[in-house]
Formats: structure tokens, sequence, C-alpha cells
């Protein structure tokens, strides 16, 4: 435990100084050459790749399977709670045309699916034993549909959505809801461990206790910092049992690569930037945030101690031996980078002016996905790009935005070529429903009508196809 708590104060104070030692100039973000700017002349050189390196587009069950109508977001939306106003409804009318999607992603010659399990379809009343039998042939019919066109599914089991009776009793404060997610992945693991071989337990943790229960604008939609941390310290504990319980009860190698359940998270990198590069405080903020979110579970992961602290606020220090060692690969979702700026109201966290940014404002910053793999890479784990995207309703940026991600990959792996990094998941396959946002942004490689749910592929989508084809061209020539 101390030795965290040295390592962490070591990176401050040498942030500190080497800020100290340098501030005879003033340059800020404003000064510098456009951040992100994209440059599409330069190759992606595929050939530092993997062998097997995973292609593959993503989605969430509340977010495109539509009529989650026993799930919080539902009752969320429905109560006038979110930004936009918006009601998910039937969303992408996934549920019905999941077969008809599959197909779109194999046109593009994509090998992998990303999909999450609506907790609230399988478990809709509290108390039940067994999950609710339409919501189980629903999913054999869907990983039967993946399996008969060899598409590889990566299985999420908790992506922001919960049945109601779950946030209605708390149970993630009191812990009881620690249980109610062992319930889950043991049947998932037991039922579907044949088709699956690749888990994550938690989507962005950070991102659903932050929304959730600091900021209110995810469900239950709370202003309290220490619930916040208790949450976290009980998703941490729901992850460490779902994690031994998927080893336990998936022995079947789908995929025929010797393992038959590999099992991680999923975790919004972030890599936090000082707006003027030698303001001290903007820099020892960065680095505060930076650790925050990026490092609670991964730090746990080597040590078996939860240690959720954060300065001038409540904390959790505990031993929990289940979860050292559980956690197999590190899911990297990445967008953007965030630049920390001190401003006379205090801090703020924004693009800088000037930078290139998608329709939600977002910084659009390739180079920040090197520096995500950079910083996580400390951790020992292979890592795959589990969702990075853009909204783009008219498809301007996703195809640049797609290559020089992919650059960035292939840069990193050219730099480390120790580091595992072994897939590229792109969010998303269609649009979908994006949360407190509504409707409006687009993250598909589909668009979607949603008058008549007519798919269109988007021209962006070929810029991927075509990366991976001739990432497959490549390898047949060079096996
Ligand atoms: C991520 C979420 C995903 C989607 C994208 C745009 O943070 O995991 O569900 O909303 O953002």
């Amino acid at each position: 435990m101390n030795k965290i708590v040295q390592n962490t104060n070591h990176k401050r104070v040498a942030v500190l100084l080497s800020f100290l030692a340098n501030t005879t100039s003033c340059d800020t973000l404003f000064d510098r050459p456009p951040p992100g700017t994209i440059d599409n002349t330069a190759p992606v050189d595929l050939s530092v790749l993997p062998n097997d390196f995973m292609w593959g587009a993503g989605s969430s069950a509340h977010q495109a399977e539509g009529n989650d109508t026993h799930s919080d977001w539902w009752a969320w939306e429905n109560s006038g709670k979110t930004k936009s106003g918006e009601i998910s409804g039937v969303a992408a009318d996934h549920w019905n045309r999941f077969d008809d999607d599959f197909g779109l992603l194999a046109d593009l010659g994509l090998d992998t699916y990303r999909l999450s399990l609506s907790w609230a379809r399988l478990f809709p009343q509290p108390g039940m034993t067994e999950p609710d039998p339409e919501a189980l042939a629903h999913y054999d019919a869907v990983f039967e549909s993946l399996a008969r066109r060899g598409i590889r599914p990566m299985v999420t089991l908790h992506h922001f959505v919960m049945p109601q009776w779950l946030t209605d009793g708390n149970r993630w404060e009191t812990g009881e809801a620690v249980e109610d997610f062992k319930q889950l992945a043991a049947m998932a693991a037991a039922r579907w461990g044949r088709y699956v071989d690749w888990w994550i337990t938690v989507n962005e943790a950070e991102v659903f206790v932050l929304h959730g229960w600091f900021r209110a604008i995810f469900p239950p939609g709370k202003f309290d910092i220490g619930l916040a941390m208790q949450v976290m310290a009980n998703l941490m504990k729901a992850h460490a049992s779902a994690y031994h319980l998927i080893k336990q009860l998936d022995t079947v190698d789908a995929d025929g690569d010797g393992d038959p359940a590999r099992v991680g998270i999923a975790q919004l990198a972030v890599p936090y930037e000082p707006f003027s590069e030698n303001d001290v405080i903007e820099a020892v903020l960065a680095n505060v945030f930076e650790n925050i979110s990026n490092t609670f579970w991964l730090l746990a992961n080597e040590t078996g101690i939860l240690d959720l602290r954060i300065p001038f606020g409540p904390s959790v220090v505990e031993e929990h031996a289940p979860f050292k060692d559980s956690i197999d690969f590190i899911g990297v979702n990445y967008y953007s980078r965030q630049i920390v700026r001190l401003d006379i109201i205090g801090f703020i966290i924004a693009p800088p002016p000037g930078a290139p940014v998608s329709d939600l404002d977002i910084e659009i910053y390739p180079d920040g996905l090197y520096d995500a793999l950079e910083f996580l890479s400390r951790y020992k784990l292979p890592m795959i790009i589990t969702e990075n995207g853009i909204a783009d309703a008219d498809d301007s940026r996703r195809g640049s935005f797609i290559t020089a991600h992919l650059r960035e990959l292939t840069r990193f792996k050219r730099d480390h070529p120790e580091v595992s990094v072994f897939g590229y998941i792109h969010w998303a396959l269609t649009d979908n429903f994006e949360w407190e946002n509504g409707f409006a942004p687009r993250f598909g490689l589909y668009a979607v009508d949603y008058a008549t749910q007519k798919r269109t592929m988007r021209p962006s989508a070929k810029t991927l196809a075509d990366l991976a084809g001739q990432y497959r061209t490549e390898r047949r020539r060079t096996p």
C-alpha cells in the first residue's frame, strides 16, 4: 500500500520539478501548431500488427436494441431526465435486426463484434432465480447468428445500464449488486461460453460512477462523492467475482486458440494535458486526473488492494485479494485527450481553441491514442482498442479519423513491439442512442434512418474495410 502512495507522490514531485525548472517561455496551446491536424499522407504500416489482429465494430444493448423497458435508463429517459429529452424507444431496432446487422459487419470484412447483454431483459424483476426465457432465446439466436457468419463476439456484461429494481434498491451503494452481478456473469458464462471467448465485465467504470453519482447525468442521478467511492469499490468487487466465475464456467474454447475465456475491462483512456506548458498547477491537476481516471483498477490488479483516493475527497482503501490478477486484458476506449486549463472561475476541461472537433465538440486528437497506449502499457497487460469513434453526421471526418488512429496504433506497435495490442473495434456499427445526447450524435459506420430503420453504409466504413482487407492480403503474402 505504501508503495503505491510513494510512486504516485514521486511522479507528482517529478512533474512539479520539471515544470518549475522550465518557466521562462510562456508556451500555451494557443501558440502551438494546430493540435490533432490529421496528416493523411503518411502510410499506415499494418505489417507491425500481430497475427490474428481483430477488426471489429461495437454496440451496446440499450443504445442499439430498443425497448429496454425494465432498465433504469428507460425510466430515466421517460421521466424527462436526459439533456436531449429523447427516449431510446426502439433505438436502432437491433433487437429485431441483429442478423441483418451482422451481415453488414461481415460485408465490411470485419471479424469481431463487441456487444453487451441487456441485464434488464434477462432479469427484469428482483429475486428471479432463472433468467427471462424470451431474453435467453434471443441471445441464443444472436450468438448462433454470429457463429454462422464466423464473427467473433466480445461480450460486455455491464455497459452503464441496470435493471430498474437494482437501481431503485440502491444496490450498488449497499453492495448487494455484487451478488446480482455474479448471477448475471455466471449465467452468461455457463450458457454462452461455448460461443464466447472474450468477456468484458464492466465498461468504463469511472464514467458510470462519475456520471451517475457525481454529475447526475446518468441514473441514479446523485451528487455524493462518498457514495461514488463506495459504488466504485463494489463494482471492483463485482468484477473480481465475475472474473473468477467466468474462468470457472466458460470452459469451451470457441475459437480454437487454446483459451476458452479471457476476461478484461473496458476503460476510457484519457491522456490529460495542461493547457499551458509551464503552468505548474495545471500540470499537477492534469497528472492527478490522469492517475485517477486511468489507474484505480489496474493498480488493484497488481496489488489486490482497492485504493480509491482522491485529493481532498473521501477514500476507500481495502484489501480485496480476489482482485489481484483479475484482468487478462485492457479494453482501451479512446476518443480524445482532455486539456486542463485554469480560468478565473476555477479549472475547466475543454478542447484547445481552434482544434478540429467532432459534432459533439470533442477534439479530434489521434496522437492521444499513442499516449494512452504508452501510459497503459506500464501495466504489462495485452490491450485492444474496444472503442474509438466520432460523432460525424455528414461523415466528413470519420474516414480520416479511422486512418489517423490506426496510424497511431501502428506507430505505437512499431516503437513498442513487445507490447501486445491485438485489435481495433470501432464505435459503432450503426448509429444508436447516445445516452444524454439522444439520437443526434451519429457514430455509425452505417447511418440509420430512424423513421424507416434503413441502414446506409457511410463512405468512411469503406476506409476501415479497406484497411482490414489490406491487412489480410499482406498477411496472406507473408504468413
Ligand atoms: C463511450 C460509451 C459508449 C458510447 C461512446 C460514444 O464512452 O462506452 O457507449 O456512448 O462513448
